[in-house]
């Protein structure tokens, strides 16, 4: 048997840094990347045969846990009948029916195959659907690899961005304006210098990607008031919210809070797909007759719509739909962080945290913080002693600081209790 250690060095002959996506390299938090062999409900199974308490479920796809039976059956009889054919099959309209029922917002989904080509082609379609070239994006929001939006801020307000990666120019990321988020006073500028300008604003809801940090509701209210004032679309990433933190998704919350509150687009990802590569972007008629054939803006692919991929995510959809499904996992959640909060109170370490359905996230600061600036405040050192120590007592923790967490309707009372028997030795 292959330690991970072995199969780190191996990887990194063939992959560069060993990983097909950074995170998974451990860079933030030191150590050898798990190899994992196999899920089994809430956990994992790394190649040295060790279990894990797992709370990144892929980085939140798997809400229903690993190996789900009834999520199993519909991949297997899928895959026997084809894995693609390139033309239209009959589950991508149940599929795009069963979104579409759950979001009242959206009048058409397209299916797309990754959450990167799900929030390029909502943008896209913001620009061909105005006429527009400029966006909005908030500090600290993922949205995908994408040029456009590997992009931070400039120094001062409302400057235009500069690129976070290598080998995007600066034409690429010259017409994103990347604000603070949770800042209304920046908001109202920014529309007022570039109002006429801009197709859209894309923003998380609630952020997962600077770990957990809510959109505030005036934040929320003023972003979808400018955007109509300006003729600018509302883009709502919800990539890892969607399905995640209720079955209306992040925009049923807001929409609960702010009257009249809805999206001009919406992308979702992870959950619809189920463990599977598929994700959607929809909007109203109006704004999707622009999409290609309809309208003039391009948009394609091979693997679109993929009938294993839909028949995992309809499965998995089907399942969050069951009577007291998300009250279940949401307690559970809930469970998790006010325990992690009594932990930190007993051994008087400066803690918050935040959860909503089955997405978490914890600081080791003292209030939740409301922005980007804010999160990276966390003492990293600590951050990394006590992820480590969470995983060598078997509690498999996003390796990074910004990351934002997950529970599945797999996780027990019992796994809860052992996590929080893990943290009470490892907040010491
Ligand atoms: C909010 C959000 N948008 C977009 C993406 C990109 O999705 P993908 O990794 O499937 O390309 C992610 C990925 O984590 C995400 O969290």
């Amino acid at each position: 048997m292959a330690s991970n250690t072995e199969l780190f060095e191996r990887a990194a002959r063939v992959i560069p840094g060993g990983v097909n996506s950074p995170v998974r390299a451990f860079r933030a938090v030191g150590g050898t990347p798990r190899f994992i062999a196999r899920g089994e409900g809430a956990h994992i199974i790394d190649a040295e045969g060790r279990r894990y308490i797992d709370y990144i479920g892929s980085w939140g796809p798997m809400i229903l846990g690993h190996g789900h039976p009834a999520v199993l059956e519909a991949v297997r009889q899928a895959a026997a009948e084809g894995f693609s054919f390139g033309a239209p099959t009959e589950r991508e309209i149940e599929l795009a029916e069963e979104i579409l029922k759950l979001v009242p917002s959206m009048d058409q989904v397209r299916l797309v195959s990754s959450g990167t080509e799900a929030t390029m082609s909502a943008i896209r379609l913001a620009r061909g659907a105005t006429g527009r070239a400029k966006f909005i994006k908030f500090e600290g929001c993922y949205h995908g690899h994408t040029d456009a939006l590997l992009v931070k801020a400039g120094s001062g307000l409302a400057t235009f961005g500069h690129p976070t990666s290598a080998g995007v120019t600066p034409g690429a990321a010259a017409d994103t304006v990347v604000l603070e988020y949770n800042n209304v006073a920046q908001l109202e500028a920014a529309f007022a210098q570039h109002g006429q300008e801009l197709a859209c604003a894309i923003v998380e809801p609630i952020a997962g990607n600077m770990n957990f940090v809510r959109a505030s509701v005036p934040f929320m209210a003023a972003l979808r008031r400018l955007c109509t004032q300006h003729g600018a679309l509302l883009v709502l990433d919800e990539v890892m919210t969607g399905f995640r933190v209720g079955l209306g998704s992040a925009q049923a919350h807001y929409a609960a809070l702010i009257p009249g509150f809805a999206p001009d687009i919406s992308v979702f990802g992870k959950v619809i797909g189920g463990g599977m590569p598929l994700a959607a972007f929809g909007a109203k008629r109006a704004v999707m007759q622009h999409l290609a054939p309809l309208g003039g803006v391009y948009q394609a692919g091979t693997l679109s719509g993929n009938p294993v991929a839909t028949a995992c995510g309809l499965a998995t959809l089907r399942e969050i739909q069951k009577p007291g499904f998300f009250d279940a996992l949401s307690a559970r959640t809930r469970q998790l962080v006010e325990g992690l909060k009594a932990v930190a109170a007993e051994n008087g370490v400066p803690f918050s945290a935040d959860c909503e359905g089955g997405m978490f996230g914890f600081f080791l600061l003292p209030e939740l913080p409301q922005n980007y600036t804010a999160v990276m405040t966390t003492d990293k050192e600590r951050f990394n002693r006590f992820f480590h120590a969470m995983l060598d007592a078997g509690v498999y923790l996003a390796p990074a600081l910004y990351e934002a967490g997950f529970v599945s309707a797999a996780h027990t009372g019992a796994d809860i209790d052992a996590t929080l028997a893990a943290a009470r030795a490892a907040l010491l």
